[in-house]
């Protein structure tokens, strides 16, 4: 009986130094702090691949580090306030770049064993200047020592270009998540001038948390259909090297092994990690995940970055008509000062007046909710996880950690989820 411990992924490129053979397993991002350093760490130690998120950094750095960003963002620009358009809250690109840093190295300075640490890089947090601070984000990583990026939430189609410069450039393990054949190959032209391919690639299906790479009609898509279509352009254009990495509904070791059997190099997880003690979910906030029914997780249209989003139905964030908050955070702002939650939140405040409590059902003000954990996106087979745990006496379920469930999906058999001793 096979398991995904039979397996090793390594990556392209020789002259990197150090060992280039990994356990199959990375898990993926998940911001805002969700996916923690520490739990990046267990998976490093592990001898597998962990992802921190730079989603909100500077938010992330002043709860970690006791910074004072936002602080220091709202005193600047109080003044734009009651305005619709939040052009002049822009990014202080210095700052935004000490953030980073600050974060990444404390990371890898604590990293041990023979894994790695990625960082996750939405292209999507347009930041109000979305060319100047993606490229403001991917440097201050590089910088920091990370040891490989995943491009993700976008095309990326300019995102090589903006770091092609860097000494780190072809060392680092650089990589991007895609929901289709075409994406990659979007991807893969327009960055064929740079010499310079990815080191990895990310199939991510429907059943993915967070954001998806689909319309409303992400249930027509399968993901081993998408990784079939993947590997098979990838082998035409003599790209069969790069190892593919499945991601979105991978629940048990045998789901992950299924897809090694395909040829996939490895698999990104994230869902099972989201109720271990390293997440960075309130314990709260994990127990209702615990607690999850299938009818109880939807696909909607409330994020602002105009992607579907899989979240628990009760996140407090649904129907929450809290006032715009550009002028502390702004993550989502695009180059012209704009987010939809600004003109739903308007159009809502228009219609009950002064008088009567916002309510905004069609978008939500992901910035403040994600920060504050009240956006409980979550993957598709979370309504699972409670079969992954044992109830302690008060009923509530026994967090995991990191190093159990990691080992679970490395080690198990015929679909067994181990559960914690009791
Ligand atoms: C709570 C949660 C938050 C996530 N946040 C992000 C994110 O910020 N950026 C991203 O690229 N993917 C994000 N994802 C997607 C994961 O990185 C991963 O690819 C996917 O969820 C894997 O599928 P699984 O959850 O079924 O294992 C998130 C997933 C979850 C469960």
């Amino acid at each position: 009986m096979k398991r995904l411990d039979d397996y090793r992924l390594s990556f392209p490129g020789q002259g990197r130094g150090g060992r280039n053979e990994f356990v199959p397993i990375m898990i993926g991002g998940m911001g805002v702090d969700i996916s923690t350093s520490d739990m990046a760490l267990e998976a490093a130690r592990l001898g597998g691949i962990g992802h921190i998120s730079d989603a909100m950094v500077p938010t992330v750095s002043d709860r970690r580090f006791k910074t004072d960003y936002v602080k220091e963002r709202l005193k600047k620009y109080k003044s734009v306030r009651e305005s619709a358009n939040k052009l002049e809250a822009q990014f202080d690109l210095g700052a935004l770049a000490e953030a980073q840093k600050r974060f990444v190295s404390a990371a890898m300075e604590a990293k041990r064993g023979p894994g790695l640490i990625f960082i996750n890089c939405m292209e999507k947090l347009g930041m109000n200047a979305p060319k100047a601070t993606l490229r403001e984000r991917l440097i201050a990583a590089l910088d920091a020592g990370i040891d490989g990026i995943t491009l993700s939430a976008g095309l990326h189609l300019g995102s090589f270009a903006l770091i092609a410069d860097h000494p780190r450039f072809r060392d680092a393990r650089l990589g991007i998540i895609v929901s289709s054949a075409r994406a990659l190959q979007l991807f893969l032209r327009k960055n064929s001038g740079l010499d310079r391919l990815p080191d990895y690639v990310v199939v991510e299906g429907p059943l993915a948390g967070g954001h998806l790479g689909f319309g409303m009609d992400w249930a027509k898509y399968d993901l081993r259909t998408l990784v079939a279509e993947v590997l098979a352009f990838m082998k035409e254009n003599h790209l069969g090297h790069i190892p593919v990495l499945a991601a979105g509904g991978v629940f048990t070791g045998s789901d992950a092994v299924g897809y090694l059997d395909m040829g996939c190099g490895g698999v990104q997880v994230a869902t099972r990690f989201t109720v271990t003690r390293e997440c960075g979910l309130p314990d709260a906030v994990k127990q209702e995940y615990f607690k999850a029914n299938e009818e109880d997780i939807e696909v909607n249209t409330l994020s602002p970055t105009g992607y579907p989003m899989r979240m628990l139905r009760n996140s407090p964030a649904i129907g929450s008509g809290i006032k715009p908050n550009c002028e502390s955070y702004g993550y989502l702002l695009d180059s012209k000062g704009h987010c939809d939650y600004i003109d739903a939140y308007n159009r809502e405040l228009a219609r009950v007046g002064d008088e009567g409590k916002v309510r905004v059902y069609d978008k939500t003000c992901l910035c403040t909710h994600m920060r504050k954990f009240q956006c409980w996106t979550c993957g598709h087979y979370t309504y699972r996880l409670k079969d992954t745990s044992r109830r302690n006496a008060d009923g509530s379920y026994a967090l995991l950690t990191t190093e159990h469930v990691f080992r679970d999906y490395q080690f198990s058999t015929e679909h067994q989820v181990l559960l914690p001793a009791a």
